[in-house]
Order: C-alpha cells, then structure tokens, then sequence
C-alpha cells in the first residue's frame, strides 16, 4: 500500500438522515453567499433529494440567492428521446430547479443531445460521434472556472457518477455502458429493467477529483457494503468509489444504517 491508498477519506457518520442533508445544505449556503457565482457539481438519485429540498427552503425561507449561480450535472442517459420525463435534466428541474432562481442557462448538463436532429437518430449512434459533446462538456467546466463543491452519491457496486467498476483514473467525460446493478436500480424508474437505458454520459473519474470539494453522501442499510469497502479496499479502478480518497477536501456523509459495516 502506497501513501496515498492510506490516506483516509474524512467521514461523518449522523444519527438521522436530514441532520446530514442539512450539513450538506448549509455548506452549500454558506459557499453560495460567499461566492455568489459559484459553480457546483451536482448528482442526481434518491441520496441528494434531501439536500436539494434543503437548498430550495433556504431560497424560499432566508432569500438564499442562485441567480449567479452556475451547476453541472454529472451524467445523462442516452438514448432517450428529447424531453423524456425520465431524463436527469427533467428530474433536477422537479426536485431543485422548479424551486430555486438557478438561471436556465447556467444549469448545464452533459451535451449528449446537443447535435440531435430527426436525420441523426440518437439510439445507436456510435461513441465516437459523442467526443465533441464529452469535450465541450469539459471546456465548459473550464471556462466557468472549474467546480467549487460537487454533491455525489455513490452506487451499490461502488460507481461515482456512471463511472462504472473498470472507470480509470484519467477518465473523463465519456459515453459510458451501464452495468447491470446499475440498470437494475433504475428499473422502477423506467417499468422494467428491460427500458432502462444501456448508455450513458458521465463526467469522468479526473473531471469529479478536479473539484475543489466533493460531498459524498450514502445513506440506508443497502450501502453498508460498498461503504465499508470504499474505505478499506486498495484504490483502483475495480471500486471507483475509492478515489475519493486521493482528494485533498472530500467528505463522506453517512446516516447510522450506511455505516454499519465500517470496520473498526
Ligand atoms: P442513489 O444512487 O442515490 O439512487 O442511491 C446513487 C448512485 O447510483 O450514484
């Protein structure tokens, strides 16, 4: 084990769930009233809900201001037709941006749609007709100035992002096949597994450990697992989730049921 693979990642373990969303929240806040246009990262699932139910009491509640505010999201399906309910952009519209005065524009999610026309079906095409996409994707994070804290939540095999098991550390935003744990925790989403999208696009492994912080959130007795593993197991590209710890200012979130396995 190098030096690096021994470095600890800070974890915060909270008796009840919405203490840790809080947490999340008001650092969130204090980094938005600090730095007015800020640039956040942010995820999409069930673990950041609570955060962003936070975030938006805080706009409505103590006039927490968004408006200079710039967000990129850290993946998108493929394969969906425009405007498909299911599509992160349409989710984050419902649990966040419906309820904050984020501006439209600012609100940046991975290009994949951007050169869609009826004479350039989306399903099918191949990965090498997105590299335009994935790469106007990173220069956008460049060019806002690179993202100030990214909220992430972490999947049952230990995926970031859509970084699947296999992601590298070098990788960057990419078109991505999704693994089969993956797909099957989307299956309610979608009616059955059978719907649930194969491709995905995802910032990749650097473009998340550029951020200048990262808050990972897990919570539930299901992420027990790859919540103990993530903290022990060596960092390599067979647990993404692990390269959390090679970052100077990541914080890992925890509610008592998703810490449960956590070796002394
Ligand atoms: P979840 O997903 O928040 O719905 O548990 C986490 C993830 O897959 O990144």
């Amino acid at each position: 084990m190098n030096a690096l693979e021994s470095r600890p990642l800070r974890t915060l373990v909270f008796d009840d769930r919405g203490d840790a969303d809080r947490s999340v929240a008001r650092e969130i806040a204090e980094l938005v009233r600090a730095k007015p246009t800020a640039v956040l990262g942010l995820a999409t699932g069930n673990t950041p809900v609570g955060v962003y139910a936070e975030l938006a009491r805080m706009h409505r509640d103590e006039a927490l201001d968004f408006s200079g505010v710039v967000t990129f999201n850290l993946d998108e399906y493929l394969d969906l037709s425009p405007g498909d309910p299911r599509a992160f952009r349409r989710w984050m519209q419902a649990r966040f941006f419906d309820h904050v005065n984020v501006r439209c524009e600012n609100a940046r999610f991975p290009e994949c749609d951007a050169a869609r026309a009826p004479s350039d079906p989306i399903a099918g095409r191949p990965i090498e007709r997105f590299a335009d996409a994935c790469e106007r994707y990173e220069r956008a994070i460049r060019s806002a100035g690179g993202i100030d804290v990214l909220i992430l939540g972490i999947g049952r095999n230990g995926h970031i992002g859509f970084n699947e098991p296999g992601s590298t550390r070098g990788s960057r935003t990419r078109i991505v096949e999704l693994e089969a744990t993956t797909r099957a925790d989307a299956a309610h989403v979608f009616g059955d597994l059978e719907n649930v999208p194969r491709r995905a696009i995802t910032m990749g492994i650097a473009t998340i450990l550029e951020s200048r912080a990262i808050r990972a959130m897990a919570f539930g007795r299901i992420k027990a697992p790859i919540v103990s593993r993530t903290l022990a197991e060596p960092i390599s590209p067979a647990l993404p989730a692990t390269f959390l710890r090679e970052h100077a200012d990541a914080t890992l979130y925890l509610d008592r049921d998703a810490a449960a396995e956590i070796a002394r």
